[in-house]
């Protein structure tokens, strides 16, 4: 506590209210003896818990969250015999103690967002009438103990964000008739989900996601009927994903997301038809596995969805019109897969939608002029297909957009004028496409635009004016060059460099196979060669002598040196 700053706190008694303004939290309120409900939250209590609060026998509820209490918790705290909830989530607090079984009318022990350390004491079981448990994001360790899975009134048990291992005790759920709530995920358990989880025939939430979990996702989780939220993206899963996951109708949310720079293991097989039974699906989200097949047809019955992610799978075939039926979706995402064909014509009828990420498929259709109709579409990217056609003069009236990515297309001819009124446009790229004519006029005047790229298409005639007026905007990234040139005609401050992953084989392309005339140096370690890459950028490329042991430690060192370095 600051000295000086008035203490918000409210202490009920029984018999009548005591508010207590005070300097310092002191033994004055052990006094307090007949309290039974305490309420400190959102102070700024520092050092340990005050082992006095054990002296307060009338006490039920206490919260002390969102304080700065450290140490252990007081092993006093339960001898408060009759403390129904006990609330020290957001402090610092580090151990729990045994003598936490003596507290046997708990009924909520709330301990997420502190340090707690080592394992989760068995002794947790004697709380029989325990029905909210929560110790999420502390450093719990070890494997979690059978008898947690004994404590019959429980509905909820939360234990997110730990460390805690091993594999899910079998015969889980076997005492947990009541369980509501099962959360587990971001720790490191491993094994197979047992498959008496299906016991747990009241649960609505399981999180089992950011774990290491193998074997394929049973198919007994389908009994789980009243299963609202199923997380079980990011594990070390093998196999197909289950049919029966279509029973869950009550499901709201299911992510079976893998996010590959954690886990290298993903699903298989296709999306299951029976998927489309999920009626009350509002959000499932598939992306980073190696989903094939096409997107089922049924998918058109989810009519409450409203994001759906399938982005970075293996998936083939038609987008198909099922998808207009979604009139509730705001966002799709299903960018780097293999979809061919059109872009359905009914995408217009989406008037919900926000997003659409379609980049890098082989959508092989025109811009269907319907897009217009999306007046709160935010993000349009269409970029990497072989999409054709001209450019839907309709793309103006999408007066919510900020950014449009139409790169690494083929389409063809002018650049609508219209593209340039839009008044929420921060991003648009064109690049690598067959577009011709004049950059619009109407686009001189955009100042919002921050990054425009008409790189690599057929010649622009600047029309009236000699100077292209669309350099007037201000943009913070301009690249604009002929086809053919090499090196941005003009460019104001090109400073943003993203970070490329760059493959061999355009390394040799763009330093035409390390020919001696893009040879600028050699030394004992290896040459140097300069080179541009597709996409326009100038670089430098060391190619290192790797018979040479110091070689190696000199490609470190370089790597270090490079990061901090930019070549002109
Ligand atoms: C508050 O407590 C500190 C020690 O914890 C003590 O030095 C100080 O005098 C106390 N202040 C008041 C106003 O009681
Ligand atoms: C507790 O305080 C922290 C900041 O100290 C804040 O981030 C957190 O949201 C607060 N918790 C709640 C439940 O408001
Ligand atoms: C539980 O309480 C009893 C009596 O109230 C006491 O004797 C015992 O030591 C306590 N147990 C623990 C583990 O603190
Ligand atoms: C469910 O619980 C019952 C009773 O405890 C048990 O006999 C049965 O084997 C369990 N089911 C599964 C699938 O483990
Ligand atoms: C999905 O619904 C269809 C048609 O009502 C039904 O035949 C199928 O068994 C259901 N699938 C699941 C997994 O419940
Ligand atoms: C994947 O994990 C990395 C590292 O934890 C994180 O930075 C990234 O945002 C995650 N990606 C997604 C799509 O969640
Ligand atoms: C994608 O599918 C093709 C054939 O349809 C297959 O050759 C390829 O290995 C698949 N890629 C992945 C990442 O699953
Ligand atoms: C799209 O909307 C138009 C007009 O509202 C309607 O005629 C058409 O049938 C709809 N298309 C689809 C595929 O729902």
């Amino acid at each position: 506590m600051k000295v000086g700053l008035q203490l918000h706190l409210f202490a009920i008694a029984s018999e009548s209210l005591v508010a207590v303004v005070t300097r310092n939290l002191t033994q004055e309120m052990a006094r307090l003896l007949l309290i039974k409900f305490l309420d400190l939250i959102f102070n700024n209590f520092r050092g340990e818990v005050p082992s006095w609060f054990g002296f307060l026998h009338e006490l039920q509820f206490l919260s002390l969250k969102n304080n700065s209490f450290t140490g252990p918790l007081p092993s006093s705290f339960f001898n408060i015999s009759k403390l129904e909830m006990l609330n020290l989530a957001f402090n610092s607090v580090g151990h729990i103690p045994v003598s936490l079984s003596n507290a046997s009318r708990l009924e909520r022990l709330e301990l997420s967002s502190n340090l707690i350390q080592g394992s989760i004491p068995n002794e947790i079981s004697n709380l029989h009438k325990l029905n909210w448990l929560a110790i999420k994001y502390n450093q719990l360790t070890g494997s979690i103990p059978l008898t947690v899975f004994n404590i019959f009134r429980i509905e909820v048990i939360s234990f997110t964000g730990n460390s805690l291992s091993r594999s899910l005790p079998n015969g889980l759920c076997n005492g947990l008739p009541n369980l509501k709530g099962l959360y587990l995920s971001i720790n490191k358990l491993h094994g197979h989900i047992p498959t008496s989880l299906s016991n747990c025939s009241q649960l609505q939430l399981l999180g089992l996601s950011e774990n290491e979990f193998d074997e394929p996702i049973h198919s007994e989780i389908g009994i789980l009927s009243k299963l609202q939220q199923l997380y079980l993206g990011t594990n070390h899963f093998t196999g197909i994903i289950p049919q029966e996951i279509g029973n869950l109708i009550n499901l709201m949310e299911l992510w079976m997301e893998v996010n590959q720079s954690q886990s290298p293991c993903k699903i298989k097989g296709l999306i299951p038809n029976d998927f489309g039974n999920l009626s009350s699906l509002l959000d499932l989200d598939l992306s980073e596995n190696s989903l094939a097949g096409s997107i089922p047809t049924t998918i058109g019955n989810l009519r409450n969805i409203q994001h759906f992610n399938f982005r970075i799978n293996n998936l083939t075939g038609f987008i198909g019109d099922h998808i207009c039926k979604l009139q509730h979706l705001g966002e799709i995402y299903l960018g780097q897969n293999q979809l061919s064909g059109s872009l359905p014509n009914c995408l217009g009828n989406i008037t919900s939608l926000r997003e659409i990420h379609l980049g890098s498929n082989k959508l092989s259709s025109n811009i269907p002029p319907s897009i217009g109709n999306l007046q709160d579409l935010v993000v349009l990217d269409l970029s990497s297909n072989n999409m054709v056609g001209s450019l839907p003069p309709k793309i103006g009236n999408l007066k919510a957009v900020t950014l449009i990515d139409l790169s690494m297309n083929q389409f063809s001819n002018g650049i609508p004028r219209k593209i340039g009124g839009l008044r929420t446009l921060v991003h648009l790229s064109l690049r690598h496409n067959k577009l011709q004519g004049s950059i619009p006029d109407s686009m001189s005047i955009r100042v919002g635009l921050e990054f425009l790229d008409l790189s690599h298409n057929n010649s622009y005639v600047f029309g009236k004016t000699s100077k292209p007026k669309v350099f007037e905007c201000f943009c913070q990234q301009i690249v604009w060059y002929r086809r053919g040139k090499r090196a941005p005609q003009q460019a104001n401050s090109l400073s943003t460099i993203t970070r490329e992953r760059i493959s061999y084989y355009e390394l040799l392309q763009a330093t035409d196979d390390r020919s001696d005339s893009n040879l600028i140096g050699s030394g004992s370690f290896g040459s140097v060669y300069k080179g541009i890459l597709r996409c326009g950028t100038a670089i430098a490329v060391k190619v290192f002598n790797l018979q040479l042991d110091a070689a190696f430690k000199s490609f470190d060192t370089e790597c270090e040196f490079l990061r901090n370095l930019r070549h002109r």
